[in-house]
């Protein structure tokens, strides 16, 4: 299926749900709220982009979907569904039967998924033979089609080699065909072409989006660079300390930023910038607010700040599928301004 900016919520092919999540660090003293009250759907098909600064929590929302939390870091509050499924449920091994299968991991180290000491083929084979049963001639045959599928140049040849014989690039099309060789029904790509040179960043961009679309995959793509998710996302959702400050259709979220930090990551994107000429930054690194603080937590970073922004910023209706949980959103109309997403 084609996924369309203009999907209502309500449509009945919400492929993951999460809702009211939170992850933490147990360590000695507060919590480290990584990731805190973070909700949104996905649909089939649909490509959502995740952005914000580092140590904002979007590799812990990757990792707390595919299950993925390492101890001290725990799940303590919210749910996930994923395919009406709640996967906070599922035993470790059925959380091992989804991965790979119906949902897939892209991370940005390939060689995190790569064994260093096994052939291409074969590593894709495992990962065919670990969810299916498939003959060993069937196997090589979908491992070559999947290789081909992802640009691997000659892949009968290539399928032989091992990861250190590919570039960088090459490795990183081989973890994604990987990723894509059991027709996931999402994938979840964290940073995975930040380490690749901008042409090769972009190839794989536009790759992995005309495979979603061709395939009907879903994917969540997280990265720090706002201009990667302007390509390819459908909708954008945008993470400051833990939580969604902003959310909606890529278009809106960009053409009109209504929260103050979204503003400062639209300003800091090279292409709006003249030769030579220093970019703004956001001043300032994320402040960690106790738990009981109920105010803005990008407020002292905030050139809009009021007294109003240690109270709980309310969830304003920009327009009708876009978002920001500010008390002085830009480009929201004063009537929408007034008005709280429920
Ligand atoms: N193992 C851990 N122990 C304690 N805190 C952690 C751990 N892993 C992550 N965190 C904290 O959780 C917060 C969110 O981390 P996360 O990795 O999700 O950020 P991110 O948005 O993916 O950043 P980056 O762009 O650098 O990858 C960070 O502030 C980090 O300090
Ligand atoms: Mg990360």
């Amino acid at each position: 299926m084609v996924a369309t900016s203009t999907r209502s919520p309500e449509k009945p092919d919400v492929l993951v749900e999460v809702e009211g999540l939170q992850t933490y660090f147990l360590t000695r003293g507060e919590p480290m709220r990584a990731v805190d009250g973070v909700s949104f759907k996905l649909h089939s098909g649909e490509v959502l982009g995740i952005v914000g600064e580092s140590g904002s929590g979007k590799t812990i929302t990757g990792h707390s979907i595919l299950g993925l939390v390492e101890p001290p870091g725990r799940v303590v509050g919210g749910s996930i569904r994923f395919r009406g499924r709640d996967l906070l449920a599922l035993s470790d091994e059925e959380l091992r039967q989804l991965r790979g299968d119906a949902m897939a991991a892209v991370f940005q180290d390939p060689m995190m998924t790569l064994n260093p000491v096994l052939r291409i083929d074969t590593q894709i084979m495992e990962a065919i033979w670990s969810h299916h049963r498939v003959s060993k001639v069937e196997a090589r045959r979908r491992a070559v089609d999947v290789l081909r599928l992802v640009g691997i140049p000659s892949p009968e040849k290539r399928a032989s080699a091992y990861p250190h014989e590919l570039s960088g690039g090459m490795r990183q099309r081989v973890v994604i065909a990987i990723a894509l060789v059991n027709s996931p029904a999402l994938i979840i790509a964290d940073e995975p072409t930040t380490a690749l040179d901008v042409t090769i960043q972009s190839q794989i961009i536009y790759e992995m989006r005309k495979l979603c679309r061709e395939k009907g995959t879903a994917m969540i793509w997280i990265t720090h660079d706002l201009s990667v998710v302007a390509s390819l996302a459908d909708r954008i959702c945008v993470m400051y300390a833990g939580e969604i400050v902003e959310e909606g259709d890529t278009e809106k979220v960009l053409g009109q930023p209504a929260h103050h930090y979204t503003r400062g990551l639209i300003a800091s994107i090279p292409s709006g910038s003249q030769p030579g000429e220093q970019l703004p930054q956001i001043k300032g690194m994320i402040t960690r607010y106790p738990a009981a603080d109920q105010g803005c937590r990008f407020r002292d970073r905030c050139p809009a700040k009021t007294d109003l922004c240690d109270t709980r910023p309310p969830d304003v209706r920009v327009s009708d599928s876009h978002s920001a949980k500010c008390h002085h959103p830009a480009h929201a109309s004063a009537a929408l301004a007034q008005e709280s997403v429920s």
